[in-house]
């Protein structure tokens, strides 16, 4: 088969701020269990990519035509409504002019999971004026970074955040079973999204840039009859039924990395080790690997939505590189069936950029494309990086770069 993505195609990686900066900005999120060490201080962070922005810079524009990336807040913005900090400006305007210099399209991510603290000790998004705050904060953003900014993505996630922070009690605050909280913070998330996409619109002068929220797009599967009521509300939840606030925008982003079977529980390989290879499944260190479900998913939210779709993550955490390869393989050619079937697909995000800080799970989940060196802290290329970087090249016809 040979592969037709359009020359205007966007191509890249995706990284989030707390995943890869180095953690210790005062008010910034040291409140998240996931970054400090069992004594309880903050952990040192094994990226440190705010002390290597233009080397790290010319890495990203190798890997592509755009870079989705987000921003500490907590930094920008040390309490409730105050104006930016003017060095924290500077260090995102440098970063975002090195990739813009270097011929690249920006995608800001608006909200990555993390919080400041300030914003946490209010009641986080269970507060009623958390689309206020966030509000301000969006507005400062467009008028600071306006003019190398071309995307605009709203909120990563809303709903794998607000579960996490209020079902699992994986996230801050932490807290578990708590389905009235869960409903009210994607409550507020989805009006902050409306309004956020509505201050993009109306600026006076940087109203031009495309903006739309992100949705997981993790499909729940039933392996047995059991199953099946728990999987169909999980999916109904997740998939099916999402507030139409977030309905509002230029394109939908997915992020998409794998299918989750249920028996009894959910069947991740973080959580049960083995029983995905006792079941004949291919799986990485997390997920079953399922690319067949990018190819359902996109067919299902273009039915939905009827609107431009990004796929702004998409990876593999594994240390065996070559099987990430063919999983950028695989999961390029569901989006090529995708878009012979008529689904309009506008560019591809690779998650992730670095081996980074992997939410609660740590530093050992490898999803990068680059490995950066213990103490060092220099820059691999991994091979799956220079194999992306030739899919890029020959985007007409990449089959010839088939694993
Ligand atoms: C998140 C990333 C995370 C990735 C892999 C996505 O849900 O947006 O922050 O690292 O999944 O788990």
């Amino acid at each position: 088969m040979k592969y037709n993505f359009p020359d205007d195609f966007i191509w890249g990686t995706s990284t989030s701020f707390f995943q890869i900066e180095d953690a210790l900005h005062p008010s910034s999120f040291h409140d998240w269990k996931g970054l400090k060490g069992k004594d309880g201080t903050c952990l040192e962070h094994n990226i440190k990519h705010d002390h290597h922005i233009t080397e790290d810079a010319a890495l990203i524009a190798s890997l592509g035509n755009s870079y989705r990336m987000s921003m500490d807040w907590s930094r920008l913005q040390s309490e409730p409504g105050a104006q930016f900090s003017i060095s924290a400006v500077q260090h995102y305007r440098t970063l975002l002019g090195l990739l813009k210099d270097a011929g690249l399209h920006n995608m800001v991510v608006l909200h990555h999971f993390a919080n400041p603290n300030w914003f946490s000790k209010l009641g986080g998004w269970l507060n009623p004026d958390s689309p206020a705050l966030f509000c301000n904060y969006v507005k400062q953003m467009i008028d600071h970074f306006g003019d190398l900014v071309d995307l605009w993505n709203t909120i990563n996630e809303p709903y794998v955040y607000a579960f996490f922070s209020n079902i699992t009690g994986y996230f801050p605050p932490y807290s578990s079973a708590r389905m009235d909280k869960f409903r009210r913070s994607l409550s507020n998330l989805a009006s902050s999204h409306r309004a956020a996409y509505e201050m993009i619109k109306m600026h006076p002068v940087y109203s031009a840039a495309g903006a739309g929220f992100t949705k997981n797009a993790t499909l729940f599967h039933p392996e047995t009859i059991f199953s099946k009521p728990i999987t169909a509300l999980l999916n109904s939840l997740f998939i099916h039924n999402v507030n139409k606030l977030f309905s509002v925008g230029d394109f939908v982003a997915i992020n998409y990395y794998g299918r989750v079977p249920f028996t009894w529980h959910p069947i991740l390989e973080i959580n049960s080790p083995g029983v995905l290879d006792k079941m004949g499944r291919q799986h990485d260190m997390v997920w079953e690997y399922f690319p067949q479900g990018l190819e359902d998913v996109l067919e299902l939210f273009y039915k939905k939505y009827a609107r431009p779709l990004i796929i702004t993550e998409h990876g593999c955490c594994t240390l065996n590189d070559a099987f990430r390869k063919k999983s950028i393989f695989d999961h390029l050619d569901a989006i090529n069936r995708a878009s012979l079937k008529g689904v309009q697909v506008s560019g591809y995000y690779h998650w992730s950029t670095f081996d980074n800080y992997e939410l609660h799970l740590g530093s050992t989940y490898p999803y990068g494309l680059i490995q950066i060196e213990p103490g060092t802290y220099k820059r691999i290329l991994k091979p799956s990086a220079l194999y992306y970087q030739e899919i890029i090249r020959q985007s007409k016809l990449y089959v010839n770069c088939k694993v």
